[in-house]
């Protein structure tokens, strides 16, 4: 039996192969790039209990790179030989080995004939290391499974064709889906430039993000606090408009979790700044970025910031407001290929009225303020055509309900204006 897969790497609409491997069945599955240029054509082998098996162990070292690679993927490697896990690794921190090269020095000369399960196509060119396939041929590994296609144009079915050329069996497409997913920020990042958003915000039930004199601590539990500063650190930027530094002077640094802080983004037009605010005076003042428009009025405040290490990015505004495409792609130039949004709501609004948002996560507190602030007011949308979140999950943290939500911005785009004509 043939299948024709379309595999892109839209984020919104990528395929689940795994679905097709539990089928039983062999299948032959066209692999496409993110521009849908055919990039090979692989013979897919139906994947064994023992196999998902592997590829999950290789997952799961993957995720220990959260917070330390991007903006590289995380990526997880294990090789196996008669039976027995001979090597595993997984790419550590931004610049270092990669996963392949950190199991094959485990795997030593045994990993001669053995197998290779890895979750990302291994790289063919010069990164920062030189490329893993020449590394697997060298140890002259039988068969490699890759969970999916690197969607890095610099690599892009290469790494994979470069084996099959020199004899090495490959196999694509084991647990293709939970590889994707784990890797959203670097696909985003490798395949449109721009950092993948990710807006997080805490209400009450009655959906006020903060009280009638503007105060918001805490309206999530210390449950819910330590998940943000988890997420805090694996995406490395968090960013706040300038109403939530005068409001709350927030740190916006990692307490409840071990590695390094993330940059702290303020959008801050005019320079509102108090020059006494922690993210301008404490230990991480270095990685404080204010977006501004204004980066020359006042020299003396400029002079004050810059003193503390805090860097200014100036950004043309229109109609008085920041461009939001041009925020982004400003970050994505200085390498960060993932945002952490935490407010407050104008900032929520202005994203999501952008469709700059991917992913969505609502802290809901069982606490009623009756009166105060609402995330989200955004014109356009209705009851007929809402702003519709995808994949939505809801679990319990603590006593708070957290909804986790896909946001896909060319299909809201699309119902606004069918809202807008009617
Ligand atoms: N519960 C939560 O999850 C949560 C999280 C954070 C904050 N909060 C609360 O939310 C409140 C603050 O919210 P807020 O709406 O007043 O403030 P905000 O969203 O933090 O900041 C709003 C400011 O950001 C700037 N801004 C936003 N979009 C912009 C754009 N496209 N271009 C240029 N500048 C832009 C504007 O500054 P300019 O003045 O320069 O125009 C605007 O006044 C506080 O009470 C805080 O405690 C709650």
């Amino acid at each position: 039996m043939q299948l024709r897969a379309q595999f892109n790497y839209d984020l919104q609409r990528s395929v689940c192969v795994n679905s097709i491997v539990l089928c039983r069945k062999k299948f032959r599955i066209h692999l496409f790039s993110p521009g849908d240029d055919l990039q090979g054509f692989f013979i897919m082998h139906h994947f064994s209990q023992q196999e998902i098996k592997r590829m999950r162990h290789a997952l799961d070292l993957a995720r220990k790179g959260a917070g330390y690679v991007l903006p590289n993927p995380m990526v997880g490697a294990v090789i196996v030989k008669e039976g027995k896990t001979i090597g595993a690794g997984f790419h550590e921190r931004f610049g270092g080995a990669h996963a392949e090269v950190n199991a094959l020095a485990q795997a030593g000369n045994a990993a001669k004939g053995a197998t290779l399960y890895v979750t990302l196509e291994p790289c063919s060119h010069y990164g920062k290391t030189p490329p893993c396939v020449d590394a697997i041929l060298a140890a002259r590994v039988a068969r490699v499974v890759v969970a999916m296609q690197d969607p890095n144009p610099q690599v892009a079915g290469n790494g994979i064709a470069r084996l099959q050329e020199q004899g090495v069996q490959v196999d694509v497409g084991l647990l293709t889906a939970e590889a994707v997913d784990l890797n959203k920020p670097f696909i985003k990042f490798i395949t449109k430039h721009r950092p993948f958003v990710t807006l997080k915000i805490a209400q009450t039930l009655d959906g006020r993000i903060a009280d009638a004199h503007g105060a918001s601590r805490w309206i999530s539990s210390v449950e819910a606090r330590k998940l943000v500063h988890q997420w805090r650190f694996e995406a490395g930027a968090v960013l706040v408009g300038i109403g939530t530094v005068l409001q709350d002077d927030p740190r916006l640094t990692i307490r409840h979790a071990d590695g390094p802080q993330p940059f702290r983004i303020v959008l801050d037009r005019n320079l509102r700044i108090p020059l006494t605010s922690q993210l301008l005076t404490d230990e991480f003042a270095k990685k404080t970025i204010l977006i501004t428009s204004d980066a020359r009025s006042d020299s003396l405040k400029i002079e004050q910031i810059a003193a503390n290490g805090a860097r200014l990015l100036q950004l043309p505004l229109q109609n008085g407001r920041f461009e939001l495409s041009q925020v982004l792609a400003a970050l994505a130039e200085l390498g960060i290929a993932h945002i952490f949004i935490e407010g407050g709501a104008d900032i929520a609004s202005a994203f999501l009225q952008a469709n700059s948002v991917d992913r969505l996560c609502v802290f809901v507190a069982p606490k009623i303020f009756g009166a105060g602030k609402t995330a989200f007011q955004i014109p356009g949308y209705s009851a007929k055509y809402p702003l519709q979140l995808r994949s939505a999950s809801w679990c319990a943290i603590g006593p708070d309900m957290l909804l986790e939500a896909d946001v896909f911005a060319g299909e809201q785009e699309e119902s606004r204006k069918i809202s807008n004509k009617d």
